[in-house]
């Protein structure tokens, strides 16, 4: 765009759009000054009444689809959520020649490479700073501040909700469970009323699929992500973890390996333990963190709020104001899936150290019978140690050196057919620095 003046368009008024609401509010005037750009808040699009929302100088429409054929705006910034909708109205707002900003990263994982196709045919511009990690500005970094780079590997706290409760179960005298923890974020706000997005890792890995997208030049690739959430982990884990000197992140992995004739690329969100020096140990609550790896930077850290009304809105501004300024124009995402020198790793691929826990009946033979299996399977014993004897079960810890996935589940699968076993295998993979 490149003009003084930037009419906006906003659609969707709930947590994140009030944010940017407020922020215009205090921010306007500051933003002129640093940037000679003047936001000018053209028309709002919600479908409810907000009267705790000072609407009083500016058009509102309750259909969200006016906005995008109104003329008089030159971006369209879509806060509705969802996917459906969201991505026709962004598709109308592109066929009317308008750039779009958007927070959602489910439309980005799941429609981005249509949208981007679509934009870069009208000359326009979809960004998504929001959709990945809140106010860390981690899309900027990775798309322009480490351009010049090769990316090797991203790895990250990237679910603010999962790490919150995790962080929590954690904490010296709490001895909460995952299910108390989640009541109890729920009923503070931290977590939301259907909370199986965050805990079952999908947001993570609609995020994930983002800044993978963007660090190895793919197409979005949503459903090759290896999807684990944190819903399964016990107290016992997590104190267990601790002992061994670990703590348990619910993280996301992206890296890449190169081979002669191909490039072989891992994309995973799981729980997983890491060493208590790690840095990404240190990150606790809602709070988010990025590691990048770089051939030409280096290893590099990005840490801060990853939600939250003015984070993200601060992230959702940035992303109008390049546009505005005439930054980054046309769309430069890739647009179509002509990468075939890449190959996703299949999860039985992927090596990994693991942390096993067996529940087993405290009887003679159980642990020969425990360890000929894991041999069977080329499964090496790293560390080994029981816990908690008393009554007639116990329960076996294993720390394994790395192996692969298919081999070390089928020690699993072999493992739990065992008449000694009380429960099912717990199974946590290590990760270190850098991811392995
Ligand atoms: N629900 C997300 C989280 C925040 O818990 O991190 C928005 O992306």
């Amino acid at each position: 765009m490149g003009s003084d003046i930037c009419r906006l368009g906003i659609c969707g008024l709930g947590t994140v759009g009030s944010g940017v609401l407020n922020l215009l509010a205090t921010q306007t005037e500051e933003i002129r000054r640093k940037t000679g750009t003047t936001i000018s808040l053209v028309q709002i699009g919600c479908r409810r009444p907000h009267p705790d929302c000072d609407l009083s100088s500016t058009a509102v429409s309750k259909d969200i689809f006016d906005l995008a054929r109104n003329p008089d705006i030159d971006i369209l910034v879509e806060l509705i959520g969802g996917t459906d909708i969201a991505k026709a109205l962004v598709l109308e707002a592109i066929s009317n020649g308008k750039h779009v900003v958007t927070a959602n990263k489910a439309l980005i994982a799941l429609h981005g490479d249509e949208l981007f196709r679509a934009a870069a045919a009208a000359g326009v511009q979809v960004r998504y700073e929001a959709a990945v990690a809140g106010g860390i500005p981690i899309i900027k970094a990775i798309r322009e501040g480490l351009v010049a780079n090769r990316i090797e590997w991203l790895l990250g706290i990237i679910n603010g909700t999962s790490n919150f409760i995790l962080t929590e179960m954690a904490r010296e005298g709490n001895h909460q469970t995952f299910e108390q923890v989640l009541a109890g974020a729920q009923r503070s706000g931290y977590a939301e009323a259907d909370p199986s997005l965050d805990v079952e890792g999908i947001d993570a890995a609609h995020k994930l699929t983002i800044l993978a997208s963007l660090a190895f030049g793919l197409p979005l690739k949503f459903d090759m992500v290896v999807t684990e959430g944190i819903s399964t982990l016990t107290l016992d884990d997590i104190r267990f973890a601790d002992e061994l000197g670990y703590r348990i992140r619910h993280l996301g992995i992206a890296r890449r390996k190169e081979h002669p004739d191909q490039t072989e690329i891992e994309l995973r969100v799981h729980p997983a333990l890491i060493p208590q020096a790690h840095l990404l140990a240190q990150v606790e609550g809602v709070m988010n963190a990025v590691m990048v790896g770089a051939d030409a930077a280096g290893g590099t850290m990005y840490y801060g709020p990853g939600a939250g009304a003015a984070p993200t809105a601060s992230a959702v501004l940035a992303d109008v104001i390049d546009i505005a300024r005439g930054n980054g124009s046309p769309q430069q995402e890739f647009t179509d899936d002509t990468v075939d020198a890449y190959r996703i790793l299949p999860i039985e691929e992927i090596e990994s150290a693991n942390y096993l826990r067996l529940g087993v009946h405290d009887r003679a033979g159980v642990m020969a019978r425990v360890t000929t299996i894991l041999s069977n399977h080329q499964v090496n014993i790293e560390a080994l140690q029981q816990k908690d004897v008393q009554s007639s079960d116990t329960q076996i810890i294993i720390l394994t050196n790395r192996v692969r996935e298919g081999d070390i589940n089928n020690a699993i699968d072999e493992l739990e057919a065992l008449d000694d076993l009380t429960a099912s295998v717990v199974r946590i993979r290590l990760v270190g620095l850098p991811p392995e």
